[in-house]
C-alpha cells in the first residue's frame, strides 16, 4: 500500500471516530443551566420543587397536574418519594411514578439533578422525530417536554468518584404521552445504606428502572432491575439505540421488548 493510501486511511479513520462520538453525544437532548434548567437542592434523598405542569401529564389512564424530580432517580405524580433503596413493583400504595434509576444518589457528594418544562421548537422537533421513528404509526408532534437530568451524580456512602449521568423525558401533544429514557453513563448500581460497597457502589440491592402506576397490576420493570445486570442499560434499549428504552405511558403500551433480541451477555 502507498504511503498516500496509509494517509488517507488515517484521515478516514480519524473521521469515522469523530462520526461515532458525536452520535453518541446525541442520546441525551440538550440540558444544564444553560439550557434554563433548574437545579434540585443539595440535600442526601432530597427532590425539586412541586412543579406545576403546564400540560397535565396522562399515565396509565389518569391525568397529573404537579410532578416531582427525586434526587433517587424517580420521577413521581403529586407526591415526593424520598426512599432510597429501591422495592421491587408493583408498589400497589396509590403512588405513580416513572424510575428512571431508582437507587441512593447523593448529590452532596457529587453531581447535580437539573430540570426544566420546554415548548423549544428546535427539541420538541428532535423529540418529534425520535417518537415518530420508533412509533410510526402514530406521527407524534410534541407540544411539550419535561427534561429531567441526573448528571454524574454520586451514590450514598461514596469513597470513590463514580457518577451516573441519565435523562427522563416527559412528553406530550396533549393526545398522546410518552417517556424517554436516555442512558449516558452508568458506574454504580448501589448506594451504601443499600448494602452497597462503599469504594465500588456495587452489590446489594441495586437501583430499578421503570414504571409504578400506584396499582397493584399495572407497572413494568426493565430488564436487569434490582440486579448486578442493570449496571450494562446503557448497551440495552426497546428501540434499537443502545441506552434509550422509550414507551407510551397514557395508556401503557410495551413496544418492542424481546428480550431474545437483548444482549444475553448483558442480561443472562
Ligand atoms: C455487563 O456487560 C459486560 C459486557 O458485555 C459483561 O462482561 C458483564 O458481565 C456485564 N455485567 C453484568 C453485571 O452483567
Amino acid at each position: 500500500m502507498s504511503p498516500t493510501s496509509v494517509f488517507f486511511l488515517l484521515i478516514l479513520g480519524s473521521m469515522v471516530d469523530t462520526k461515532t462520538s458525536s452520535e453518541k453525544e446525541s442520546l441525551l437532548y440538550p440540558y444544564g443551566p444553560h439550557q434554563g434548567d433548574k437545579t434540585n437542592p443539595k440535600h442526601d434523598d432530597g427532590t425539586s420543587e412541586e412543579i406545576t405542569l403546564s400540560a397535565p401529564f396522562t399515565f396509565y389512564g389518569k391525568s397529573y397536574q404537579t410532578a416531582f424530580v427525586n434526587n433517587n432517580g424517580v420521577i413521581s405524580f403529586d407526591e415526593p418519594v424520598r426512599q432510597y433503596t429501591p422495592d421491587p413493583f408493583p408498589l400497589a400504595d396509590g403512588h405513580p411514578f416513572v424510575a428512571p434509576y431508582w437507587g441512593d444518589v447523593d448529590n452532596v457528594l457529587g453531581g447535580d439533578i437539573f430540570y426544566r418544562q420546554t415548548t423549544d421548537p428546535a427539541l420538541l422537533a428532535d423529540i418529534s422525530q425520535d417518537i415518530t421513528q420508533y412509533f410510526p404509526k402514530s406521527p407524534f408532534t410534541a407540544t411539550w417536554a419535561l427534561v429531567a437530568t441526573w448528571d454524574h451524580v454520586a451514590y450514598y456512602g461514596s469513597t470513590s468518584q463514580k457518577g451516573n449521568t441519565f435523562q427522563a423525558v416527559l412528553t406530550s401533544d396533549s393526545k398522546m404521552f410518552y417517556i424517554i429514557l436516555n442512558y449516558w453513563d452508568i458506574q454504580w448500581t448501589t448506594g451504601a445504606a443499600s448494602d452497597g460497597d462503599a469504594e465500588t457502589g456495587l452489590g446489594g440491592t441495586p437501583a430499578h428502572a421503570g414504571f409504578n402506576s400506584g396499582d397493584d397490576t399495572n407497572f413494568y420493570n426493565i430488564p436487569g432491575s434490582q440486579t448486578d445486570a442493570i449496571i450494562n442499560i446503557t448497551t440495552t434499549s426497546n428501540v434499537k439505540v443502545p441506552g434509550r428504552w422509550v414507551f407510551r405511558v397514557d395508556d401503557f403500551q410495551v413496544t418492542g421488548v424481546d428480550p431474545a433480541k437483548l444482549n444475553n451477555d448483558c442480561w443472562l
